[in-house]
C-alpha cells in the first residue's frame, strides 16, 4: 500500500514530497523527492514494537542541511574520487574539490541535495531524474531511476537504473545509517560481512589500489562480531578511517548481516555489486534526528552497497564507465527478520 503526502518545503519554498510504502506485517518506508532520500523504515521487531532502523530527520530543512547524507541516494558517482577529475575518451574532467583534494558523494551539490520525480505504484516507490550533461563536471545528459520495492517478506530492494548519451561515469548507492535498536551507539551491534579481502586507504580514505586480507585483522567480519569489539585497536588502516570506512570486497552472496543488541532485528544484505563501503559512522557529529532523537558518533552504520571507490584509476578495480547508448543496473536488497 502506497501513500503520498507533503513532508515539507525547502529553504526556497520548494515542497518535498514524500510517499509511505507498507506491507501486511507493519513494515512501512518513507522516502522523500529530496534526494530520494530513505526519512525513515520502520520494522516490527517479534514483540510487534515498531522500531525505526534507519536515522533521519525530522524536517525538509534539515535535509537540505544534511552534511552527513542519511538515507539519501549518492551520485553521480558515490565516494571518492581522487584528486577530483578523471580521463574518459582523451579528455579530463575537473570536479568540485569537497573532500579535501578529492571529490565526495557527486560533488557540491549531488544526487542527495536534487529533487526527483517521484511517483507510486501498488508496492513500489519510483524515483527519477535526468542529471543533465555538465552537472557537477559529469558529462552526458544521465537518465537516472530509483525503484524502491518493500515485499511481503519484509524485503526491501534498491534497484538502480542509469542510461546516458554520452559516455560517463556511475556509481550509485543509497547512504543510509542503519541502527537496529532505532537508536544508541551501533558499537553493540553484531555484523558478518561476506569479503575475504578490502581495499587499502590512504589517509584520506581514498583506496590506494592495493587488496589487503582481512584475515587476522580487526577488519575480519567473516564470522560474526560484535563492531566495536576491535574498533580501537592499534592498526594503520583503522587510523586512516578514524574506525571502518573501507570498501570491502564482496565474495558473493550474503554481502552483510546486522543484528541489532536489544531489539532481536536482523538484516540481510545482497547485492549484485562487487564492493560494498562499511562506514561506521566516525564523523557522525551529534545532532537532533527525527522525534528530537540523539544521534551521535557512531549512532549507526552505514553499508554501502557500490562499485570500489576511484574505479577508473587502477586496473582490477570494476569500471564505472557507462558507454552512451548502454544500460546501468544494480539491485540491493535487504531482508529483515525478527528473533
Ligand atoms: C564515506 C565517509 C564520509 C561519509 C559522509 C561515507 O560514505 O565513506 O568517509 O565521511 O560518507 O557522511
Amino acid at each position: 500500500m502506497t501513500e503520498e503526502f507533503i513532508f515539507g518545503k525547502l529553504s526556497d519554498g520548494t515542497p518535498v514530497r514524500a510517499a509511505k510504502l507498507s506491507n501486511k506485517n507493519g513494515m512501512c518506508l518513507t522516502v522523500l523527492d529530496y534526494g530520494a532520500t530513505v526519512q525513515s523504515l520502520i520494522v516490527p521487531n517479534a514483540a510487534g514494537k515498531p522500531i525505526d532502523v534507519v536515522l533521519g530527520y525530522e524536517s525538509a530543512q534539515e535535509y537540505e542541511e544534511n552534511d552527513a547524507y542519511l538515507g539519501a541516494v549518492v551520485g553521480r558517482v558515490g565516494n571518492r574520487i581522487g584528486g577530483a577529475a578523471f580521463s574518459l575518451g582523451g579528455k579530463t574532467y575537473t570536479l568540485a574539490k569537497n573532500d579535501g583534494a578529492n571529490t565526495l558523494h557527486g560533488g557540491t551539490r549531488g544526487f542527495d541535495k536534487r529533487t526527483w520525480d517521484l511517483c507510486c505504484g501498488e508496492n513500489e516507490i519510483v524515483l527519477h531524474r535526468v542529471s543533465p550533461d555538465g552537472e557537477e563536471g559529469y558529462p552526458g545528459n544521465l537518465d537516472v531511476q530509483v525503484r524502491y520495492a518493500l515485499g511481503e517478506d519484509n524485503v526491501l530492494t534498491i534497484a538502480y537504473t542509469a542510461t546516458s548519451d554520452a559516455d560517463t561515469v556511475v556509481n550509485l548507492t543509497n547512504h543510509s545509517y542503519f541502527n537496529l535498536d532505532g537508536g544508541g551507539s551501533v558499537l553493540n551491534h553484531k555484523l558478518t560481512i561476506g569479503a575475504e579481502r578490502f581495499l587499502e586507504n590512504d589517509n584520506g580514505c581514498l583506496p590506494t589500489g592495493k587488496f589487503l586480507s582481512v584475515a587476522g585483522t580487526p577488519f575480519d567480519f567473516r564470522e560474526e562480531k560484535v563492531i566495536g569489539r576491535d574498533i580501537c585497536q592499534e592498526n594503520e588502516q583503522l587510523r586512516c578511517g578514524s574506525g571502518y570506512d573501507h570498501n570491502y570486497v564482496l565474495s558473493g552472496g550474503t554481502a552483510a548481516i546486522l543484528r541489532g543488541a536489544e531489539s532481536g532485528l536482523c538484516m540481510r544484505v545482497t547485492t549484485d555489486l562487487p564492493g560494498m563501503q562499511f562506514y561506521s559512522g566516525n564523523f557522525l557529529t551529534p545532532r537532533r534526528g527525527k522525534g528530537g532523537q540523539q544521534i551521535d558518533y557512531r549512532y549507526g552504520i552505514c553499508l554501502e552497497t557500490q562499485l570500489f571507490p576511484n574505479g577508473l584509476q587502477f586496473w582490477g578495480f570494476p569500471s564505472p564507465i557507462l558507454h552512451a547508448g548502454e544500460q546501468m543496473y544494480s539491485e540491493t536488497s535487504f531482508a529483515f527478520t525478527a528473533e
